[in-house]
């Protein structure tokens, strides 16, 4: 674990996108181990350090936070910086940033596309469609973006369908999507103490205009899918407010979709640094299943989320006030030491059953785990099986973004010279 290039945690700035677009190991292990519960102070004149928090880096911690909603509430808020946007879009991401008895109320309604019998009988098709998008680059012989031509294709689809978005307009939902979890075009306005980017803020505009259309069309008759049932959808004999759905279908359509592109991502670019295990999973498949949780941890794509106190309370030893906003880094519990050893080592072996990738546990544990793990199974066995010698060639370019984790750019050769 290198920590050197730090004498001092307060050199250390989490919300400076550039850190994410490097390794940001370095100073997550510097924070865990000099003050893993540390005061972060704001700078106002920073739109992304407008708030004082409570940085956690530590595992324990992060789980105890996770799992008392109690004591942690989501309902104000779950991340730390401060985007000038279009009021609500992002800081509002419907049930994640929601307490009981709402919360609840949301999670059972979408439950109903993710039980465990229709994920597991989805998977011909989340096969047929790997196979689908491997057959469109298997005769490639030039250097290309895994990201755009592969990762990113089974997921949106997958989440395409069940929302109902026509196939032929799930490209729209890749280009929303990527707009707002890289921010390449962000401009900071210090003398107001707020972060823009129009980009973002065009592609929300046009995903909810697009969403207005869909239920226009669903309105006198309605579908099986995701958006109708959003639609018809009571909660205590209210339906749903235009805003709850436009939440609802933002978060499904980011959450389903930028999370298992960058895992898959991270676990191309692992396996193509550590070819002794890649060669391991060629020979045995059945150890594919245990590698996919060794790269939902060394990748680490959410980096955090915030919560904020509802009482004064304790973790770590430090005293947390009421109000106090407490943000969780899982990129840091999934690195630390006291859990996983040699915690900076891609490990096939390793079986990090505790990982934090889909959060801490508790009432907000992604509610799509199981199908982001069946995805990334299925996409490992299709391509190690297909193209059992792709490599890299050249080096990978991370998001502009402290939030999504994830590689933009990977160049892959997918035969031999
Ligand atoms: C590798 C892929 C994925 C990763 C790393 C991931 C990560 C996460 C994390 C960290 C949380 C917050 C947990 C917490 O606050 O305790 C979360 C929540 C959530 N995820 Fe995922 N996710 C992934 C895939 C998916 C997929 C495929 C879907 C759906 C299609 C999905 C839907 C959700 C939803 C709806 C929530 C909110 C749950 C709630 O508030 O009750 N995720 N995810």
């Amino acid at each position: 674990m290198t920590t050197t290039q730090y004498s001092d945690v307060s050199e250390i700035d989490l919300n400076d996108i550039s850190l994410w677009t490097t390794d940001p190991h370095p100073a997550l292990h510097y924070l865990r181990e000099h003050d893993p519960v540390h005061w972060y102070e704001a700078d106002p004149a920073n739109p992304f350090a407008n708030h004082s928090f409570w940085m956690l880096t530590r595992h324990s911690d992060i789980v105890h936070v996770s799992r008392h909603p109690e004591l942690f509430s989501s309902a104000q808020g779950i991340s730390e910086a401060t985007l000038d946007m279009p009021t609500g879009e992002f800081d509002t991401f419907a049930m994640l940033a929601a307490d009981d008895p709402y919360h609840g109320w949301m999670r059972k309604l979408v439950s109903a596309a993710f039980t465990a019998k229709l994920i597991r009988d989805s998977e011909p098709y989340i096969r047929e469609s790997t196979i689908a998008v491997l057959d469109e680059v298997a005769g490639r012989r030039d250097t290309f973006n895994f990201v755009h031509e592969v990762s990113a294709k089974v997921p949106i689809r997958v989440i395409g369908d069940i929302l109902g978005v026509p196939r032929s307009d799930q490209h729209l939902l890749t280009e929303w999507t990527d707009a707002v979890s890289d921010l390449d075009d962000l401009t900071i306005d210090f003398e107001r103490g707020t972060a823009h980017s129009a980009k973002a803020k065009a592609a929300v505009a046009d995903m909810f205009a697009y969403l207005e259309r869909m239920q226009q069309l669903r309105a006198d008759s309605p579908t099986e899918d995701l958006v109708s049932k959003l639609m018809g959808a009571e909660i205590e004999g209210e339906r749903l407010s235009w805003q709850q759905q436009r939440e609802s279908f933002f978060i499904l359509a980011t959450a389903g979709n930028e999370t298992t592109r960058n895992t898959t991502t991270a676990g191309v670019r692992a396996l193509a640094e550590h070819p002794d295990q890649r060669r391991e999973l060629i020979e045995d498949p059945r150890l594919i299943k245990d590698a996919v949780e060794e790269m939902l941890r060394w990748g680490t794509v959410v980096s955090h989320f915030r919560r904020t106190a509802t009482q004064d309370t304790v973790v770590g030893g430090k005293r947390i006030a009421k109000g106090d906003w407490v943000v969780m880094y899982y990129s840091a519990a999934n690195r630390d030491p006291s859990v996983f050893p040699d915690p900076d080592r891609f490990d096939i072996h390793r079986k990090p059953t505790e990982h934090l990738a889909f959060g801490g546990g508790g009432p907000h544990f992604c509610l799509g785990a199981p199908l982001a793990r069946l995805q990334l199974r299925v996409m490992f066995e299709e391509l190690l099986k297909r193209f059992p010698d792709y490599r890299l060639d050249g080096e990978a370019v991370f998001n502009q973004s402290n939030f999504f984790h994830g590689i933009k750019y990977l160049p892959v050769r997918l035969h031999p010279e």
